[in-house]
């Protein structure tokens, strides 16, 4: 789940979306209130009570189950998610991740949940990212790419694709080394950010590999910045690259890391978290020679650094 600066806790919407009934939308907006003090089992009692109003009411569960699980009521918190994953039928909410999370299972991305957490952070993304968890991975990686470029004597890049170009803060550091920028993302609100600061060619709505397997043109450079973390296992997602990218071509991407021995885990932030050999194997295993492959802090979480990776490797 995204950063959410304190004292409301991470995994909750900033957005109160009305109930349709005004007495339980002010309990609703007290418990709000409640939370932002940190009075978290305050918070979760008066949004039971709103529930009882309007048992229906999709984002009330899932603020009970934020408040719930910030009051260290965990089988509460399981209760009101188990509740959103029956009414969340588009899976918006992330109900399926959030139980995964909690139970420590494997879970499936969730592409409907991805897009409706960015299209509701487009608006506060670059501040909150940038300014107050300092996330500087678009300037690791270029650092990255452009050192990449100098040991390979690759002066700039023709064709690039930008994954997850998010509000476009990977995109600007990629303009001046590429003829041609496109970028794609799942969120429609974060595309439109970026289609303001005119440094794309063309940007796309859509699933990153989904795009992918519809390229028919070749590309020589390929970038996913704090991406994959999203995306959960990283086969599809890096054969479809190796397939795109032309021979001699350059892929880079970010990583949230772990120490265990799975190859990837659902980490408690609703984020994935990749371990670092299997993920070098599995490059080497479609094709994608690895040129550089640093560890790195992707941002704060919680007051906490981020343990990530640097990955730039070739297409052979
Ligand atoms: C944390 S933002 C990073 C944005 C940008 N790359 C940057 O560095 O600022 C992650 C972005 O990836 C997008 N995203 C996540 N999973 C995706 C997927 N499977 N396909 C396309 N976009 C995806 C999200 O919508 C979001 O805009």
């Amino acid at each position: 789940m995204l950063d959410v600066p304190p004292p409301v806790p991470s995994n909750l919407r900033e957005i109160q979306y009305s109930s349709g009934d005004l007495v339980a939308d002010r309990r609703a907006s007290y418990a709000a209130a409640l939370a932002s003090e940190r009075a978290f089992a305050e918070a979760a009692e008066l949004m039971a009570q709103a529930l009882e109003l309007v048992p229906q009411w999709v984002a009330g569960w899932n603020l009970l189950g934020g408040y719930r699980e910030a009051a260290g009521d965990v089988a509460g918190a399981v209760m009101a998610w188990t509740q959103l994953l029956h009414l969340d039928a588009r899976g918006l909410f992330g109900a399926r991740l959030k139980l995964a999370a909690q139970a420590g299972s494997g879970a499936a991305p969730e592409p409907a949940y991805v897009e409706a957490l960015f299209d509701d952070y487009a608006a506060r993304f670059e501040e909150s990212l940038v300014a107050r968890l300092g996330y500087r991975t678009p300037e690791t990686l270029a650092t990255a790419i452009e050192q990449v470029m100098a040991v390979r004597g690759i002066a700039r890049f023709g064709r690039a694709l930008d994954l997850g170009c998010g509000t476009g803060l990977m995109g600007a550091r990629l303009r001046p080394l590429v003829d041609r920028l496109e970028g794609v993302d799942l969120s429609a609100k974060m595309l439109a950010v970026a289609a303001q600061k005119g440094i794309y060619d063309r940007l796309e709505k859509a699933e990153l590999v989904a795009f992918l397997k519809g390229q028919s043109v070749a590309a020589e450079l390929i970038v996913a910045a704090d991406v994959f973390n999203y995306v959960g296992a990283l086969e599809p997602a890096l054969a479809a690259v190796s397939r795109t990218l032309q021979p001699g071509g350059i892929v880079a991407f970010s990583l949230e890391t772990h120490g265990d021995d799975d190859a990837v885990r659902l980490g408690p932030s609703l984020r994935f978290q990749h371990a670092v050999e299997p993920t070098l194997a599995l490059c080497r295993s479609v094709g994608l020679e690895i040129a550089a492959a640093e560890p790195t802090v992707i941002r704060m979480d919680r007051g906490v650094p981020v343990d990530g990776l640097i990955v730039v490797a070739v297409r052979v």
